[in-house]
């Protein structure tokens, strides 16, 4: 049985996240920040083929969903191939794997679309090459890979995340598919620079208890309100359109607009499906792509 497992292929997707809400509440030594986040697992998904390969090798191809090719990362900053080394480093294996990845999450668009990637690779990897780890050590990688990667592998449907982004508690989602739009740009933005652009940590700022109570309910209309990100400000600074393409969202009838992670990623909140398409018809022109996407139990998916 375990020589077929090591052998075949994995199919997965890999989803996207949401930030509904986001206080920076401190500042650590090592130069990351403590979070207070609530992120939110989405349908809208990486398609990744996970293959053993003789010998230690990884090789990761990117194409667009179309079949293109896609601007491509450099291996070290490509998370996918991080956390498939990061593997073999820590269990001393010395088997290979290939990987494609058909992309359709933006890189660098504060969607966690590489971290998923990377949770996937960890999934997936962890499978084949029959490592048999704890979950406690695969989420110790996952922290080590990147600071929602411990989410995207283990964080289910909503999570309210904390520290630098590996403590997660489980949320109650909403009892049916929130819907969201996005309005994705093909200009990536450095979450580091976001990050540093922050004039210092806020004193204050709006309670989480609301935003989950909200999201509980599957009250859209009133998350909409509650809607809260701390690095927006910076972002808004960094990339001026954003402030009037979320007036944009507003006007074709989003019940609020977040912005994701730290950006560019706005996304508005809708009612329902039919209206989220609505939405999604109208700011067709303020956004390199719009998407419309609901939520997804995890980030993780086993095809
Ligand atoms: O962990 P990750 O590589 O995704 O983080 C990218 C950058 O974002 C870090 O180098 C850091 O500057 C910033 N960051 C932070 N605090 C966090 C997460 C990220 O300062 N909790």
């Amino acid at each position: 049985m375990a020589a077929v497992a090591a052998t075949h292929k994995l199919r997965l997707e890999t989803g996207a996240k949401l930030n509904l809400f986001l206080r920076v509440v401190g500042r650590r030594p090592d130069g990351y920040h403590e979070l207070e986040s609530i992120f939110h697992s989405l349908d809208f998904a990486d398609d990744l083929d996970v293959a053993p390969r003789p010998g230690a090798t990884i090789a990761v191809e990117m194409t667009s969903e179309s079949g293109g090719a896609v601007a491509f990362p450099p291996a070290e900053e490509n998370l996918a191939y991080v956390a498939a080394r990061r593997l073999q480093e820590v269990t001393g294996s010395e088997r290979g794997a290939e990987i494609h990845i058909r992309k359709r999450i933006p890189l660098g668009g504060g969607l966690g679309g590489g971290s998923s990637n990377a949770a996937g690779v960890l999934a997936a990897l962890d499978e084949l090459w029959e490592l048999g780890l704890q979950r406690s050590r695969l989420l110790e990688v996952a922290a080590e890979i990147g600071s929602d990667v411990p989410f995207c592998l283990d964080g289910g449907a909503t999570c309210l995340v904390t520290g630098r982004g590996e403590n997660l508690t489980p949320l109650p989602g909403p009892p049916l598919p929130m819907w969201f739009v996005l309005g994705l740009s093909d200009r990536p933005v450095s979450t580091a620079r976001v990050y540093g652009g922050l004039a210092g940590v806020p004193r204050t700022g709006p309670a989480v208890a609301p935003v989950t109570m909200a999201i509980g309910a599957g009250d859209a209309a009133e998350l909409a309100q509650l809607l809260h990100n701390d690095l927006e400000a910076v972002a808004l600074q960094q990339r001026p359109e954003l402030r009037e393409h979320k007036e944009v969202l507003v006007a074709a009838g989003a019940l609020g607009v977040g912005l994701s992670g730290s950006g560019p990623t706005l996304f508005g909140v809708a009612p329902d499906e039919s209206s989220a398409r609505e939405i999604a018809s109208k700011v067709g022109t303020s956004f390199d792509r719009v998407v419309v996407a609901s939520s997804a139990p995890n980030c993780v998916r086993f095809a």
